[in-house]
């Protein structure tokens, strides 16, 4: 590629962060333009290591504006575009669906309209397993797998899927959908399993596992995944859906346990609450497409790295506690209260 410029969009935020982090450091021919809102789940301090980079800039505004979408597109002459903006929490859809319609919905058809008018190379709608819904004990979610979401979260996923595979059969838009697994990795907002369990454990405070803790998902370790999307990027096939996944299910319950027993903390911190409703049971992918048609595989053991994200946690104490001190403190209550 000569010097493409990218809109990455929700860039602020876990999956983003870390995605424009590894790009920055790995490549220059690539100039990124980040647009994120900066929602409770965004935060700048996560982009540290690109912020005075030449090649990177931010634009704090939110990807349902119109006029704003339209003027970054002009403005920076956009080439390709890398949809992570999104609500992403389950809990927070179940609590109110609302903002998730608006932001995953409004806000891609917002960004597939302005790709259109501005005749863009590719865009990469960020997408989800949870689109497939829940299996049973056996099998795995290929990209012919019904869509089947159960969750506000996941149905406004899948519903930005298909539209935007509307706009690559109607109007031939470039576009390519990705569907990854359960991430996890440094910067992750500790509201989900990973990092809420890692900060409450060096807290001494209960970790809350929804009813028997037996629902299986399957993990990634987030560097996996960015360069996942770095690949589609590069070689993935317009109107294509990749599944992304690193085939390490594990139960929750089994998680919980085994950061307990990386922190040397007591398994009587682990408290079991009402489940969540709807649950999705067992999630495990099949990523045997990306793997046989652009080459990607993951490289990272489970074991070594979610060492290193217990550690990174641990050593980066004030990235969370500056984060659970404000507003995400209401939130919790609300949340966990009355389970
Ligand atoms: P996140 O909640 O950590 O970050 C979302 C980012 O989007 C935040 O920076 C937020 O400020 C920004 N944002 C929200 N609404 C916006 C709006 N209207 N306009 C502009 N910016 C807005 O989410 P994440 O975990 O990094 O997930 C990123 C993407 O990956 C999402 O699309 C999610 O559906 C998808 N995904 C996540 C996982 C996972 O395990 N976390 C797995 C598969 C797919
Ligand atoms: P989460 O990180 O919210 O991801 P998702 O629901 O999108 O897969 O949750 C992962 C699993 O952990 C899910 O089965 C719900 C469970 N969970 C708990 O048991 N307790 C918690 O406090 C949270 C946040 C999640």
């Amino acid at each position: 590629m000569s010097v493409n410029k990218i809109l990455v969009t929700g860039g602020a935020g876990f999956i983003g962060s870390n995605f424009i982090n590894y790009l920055l450091a790995n490549r220059d021919d690539v100039f990124v333009v980040n647009l994120d809102k900066l929602t409770y789940a965004g935060n700048l301090e996560n982009l540290k290591p690109s912020e005075n980079k030449k090649n990177y800039v931010f634009v704090k505004g939110d990807i349902t504006n119109n006029e704003l979408v339209d003027y970054v597109f002009n403005k920076y002459e956009i080439k390709y575009v890398i949809n992570f903006a999104a609500e992403s929490h389950v809990d927070r859809s179940i609590l109110g669906s609302e903002v998730f319609y608006r932001t995953n919905v409004i806000g891609t058809n917002v960004l597939l309209e302005a790709s259109r008018r501005y005749e863009i190379e590719k865009f990469i709608q960020v997408s989800t397993d949870e689109v497939y819904g829940s299996l049973g004990p056996e099998g795995l979610f290929t990209e012919n797998s019904p869509l089947s979401p159960n969750s506000p979260y996941s149905s406004s996923k899948a519903s930005a899927d298909l539209m935007a595979l509307a706009f690559f059969h109607t109007f031939g838009l470039p576009v390519v959908i990705t569907r990854c697994s359960n991430n996890y990795g440094q910067y992750q907002f500790p509201e989900k399993l990973i990092p809420l369990m890692i900060i409450n454990s060096l807290n001494n405070k209960k970790l809350p596992v929804y009813g028997d803790g037996l629902n299986v998902r399957d993990w990634i370790y987030v560097l996996d995944h960015n360069r996942a999307v770095e690949t589609v990027l590069e070689k993935g096939k317009p109107g294509g859906i990749y599944n992304i996944g690193a085939s390490r299910e594990m139960r929750n319950i089994d998680i919980v346990k085994l950061i307990l027993k990386k922190l040397n903390k007591p398994e009587s911190l682990i408290e079991f609450v009402k489940d969540r409703p709807g649950h999705d049971r067992r999630y495990a992918i099949d990523s045997t497409k990306i793997k046989n048609e652009l080459g990607w595989k993951p490289v990272y053991v489970f074991e070594d790295a979610i060492s290193e994200t217990i550690d990174w946690y641990i050593k980066n104490k004030v990235w969370w506690e500056r984060i659970i001190s404000g507003n995400y403190k209401e939130y919790y209550k609300t949340l966990y209260e009355n389970r």
